[in-house]
Order: C-alpha cells, then sequence, then structure tokens
C-alpha cells in the first residue's frame, strides 16, 4: 500500500523534472502552447494503460486532441465522445481522426463474456460491442484460440467505429461543408508496439 501512495508523489516529481527539461531545450514551449491549440488529429482511443497515445507516436503537447473510453467506443448515445468530436471537428477543425483499438483489449474481451454484476456501467457501454460480436460470432467462433478471437473482434470493432464516424452528423456536415476530413481505422499491438492501418476513409479537399 505504501509503494502504490508513494506513486502520486513520485509522479509529481517526474513533473517538474519532465517541465524543467522541456523548457531547457525550448525555453519558449509552454508560452507559445499557451495562448491556443491547433491540433490536426483526434484520436480516439482505448482507456487502456498500455496504449498511451502520445507516446506511441512520439507527439508533443499540442498535437493531438485526444478522447478514450473503454474500447475506442464511438456512440452517438455517449455525450463525452460526441462533445469531444464536435468541438475537434466544428472549432478546432482537424483533419484526421484517428480510431485506435489494440490487441488484447480487456473492453473488448469482457464483450466476449458473461456480463459482471458488479460492473453495471460498464456492461451498459460495451452493449454495442456485444451486439457486433453477436453479429459476428459465427466467423469469430471458427477460429481456434482465444487470443485470435478477441484480435478479431478488435478488429471488426475497429471498422464498425469508423462507420459510425462515416455516419454521424458532424462528420456528414463537415464533408458537405468540404472540409479536409479523413477517418483513419489502426491498431495498436501490444506486444511490440506497432501501430498498423486497417482502413481510410474521407478526400483531401481544397
Ligand atoms: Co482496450
Amino acid at each position: 500500500m505504501r509503494g502504490r501512495l508513494e506513486i502520486t508523489k513520485r509522479m509529481l516529481r517526474e513533473n517538474q523534472a519532465w517541465a524543467q527539461e522541456r523548457v531547457a531545450r525550448d525555453p519558449d514551449f509552454f508560452l507559445r502552447n499557451a495562448g491556443s491549440q491547433s491540433p490536426d488529429v483526434l484520436w480516439i482511443g482505448c482507456a487502456d494503460s498500455r496504449v498511451p497515445a502520445e507516446y506511441t507516436i512520439n507527439a508533443q503537447p499540442g498535437e493531438l486532441f485526444v478522447h478514450r473510453n473503454i474500447a475506442n467506443l464511438v456512440t452517438e448515445s455517449d455525450l463525452n465522445v460526441m462533445s469531444v468530436l464536435q468541438y475537434a471537428v466544428v472549432e478546432l477543425k482537424v483533419k484526421h481522426i484517428v480510431v485506435c483499438g489494440h490487441h488484447g483489449c480487456g473492453g473488448v474481451r469482457a464483450s466476449m463474456a458473461a456480463e459482471r454484476k458488479d460492473l453495471p456501467y460498464v456492461n451498459r457501454k460495451l452493449e454495442p460491442l456485444r451486439a457486433l460480436y453477436r453479429l459476428h460470432a459465427h466467423e469469430i467462433n471458427l477460429l481456434e484460440d482465444d487470443i485470435k478471437r478477441v484480435n478479431r473482434l478488435v478488429e471488426l470493432n475497429v471498422f464498425e467505429q469508423v462507420r459510425n464516424l462515416t455516419r454521424n452528423d458532424v462528420v456528414q456536415q463537415a464533408w458537405q461543408a468540404t472540409q479536409t476530413l479523413l477517418l483513419h481505422g489502426w491498431i495498436y499491438d501490444i506486444c511490440n508496439g506497432k501501430l498498423s492501418e486497417l482502413v481510410t476513409v474521407g478526400a483531401k479537399r481544397g
């Protein structure tokens, strides 16, 4: 327990070191960023601690607008993801939206198993994923091992969330206004740290 309590103290110390080091390399860095933000990319990823968005692509503060939730779902009834999406597209005018799933996703795995009575919020959140699994259960269950079955649903989920974005009114309106907006479906391999692209939708304009 003591070790776990020490973690947050260490984090605050590390933050001091990080901020000092950043300024040593680029004295105006934080001042430049403080005025406004203009990221080109919205990242919609999983909340999993092993998939830290900025780390995986060496992004600096100011480069990524980030939303993460369990199993990187884009669900219209989720005010959190919808408001982030709207602000990113309408106000920040991001040019890319990345939906990033990852192999070994615990949320995806949970959606293939019986519901846990002690996790009612999680159950509700994962309902669309459960439905997706039911839709593809025949194909998925042909795969011989559990890891492959989970990873297949991870991929199908990324396709599904990109599809949800293509049908979303915020995205549709941006496209109708000929705003450049590309949608990307990526997978992060937690075994080797590498990202791969599954799908890209949309066109460059202007
Ligand atoms: Co996950």
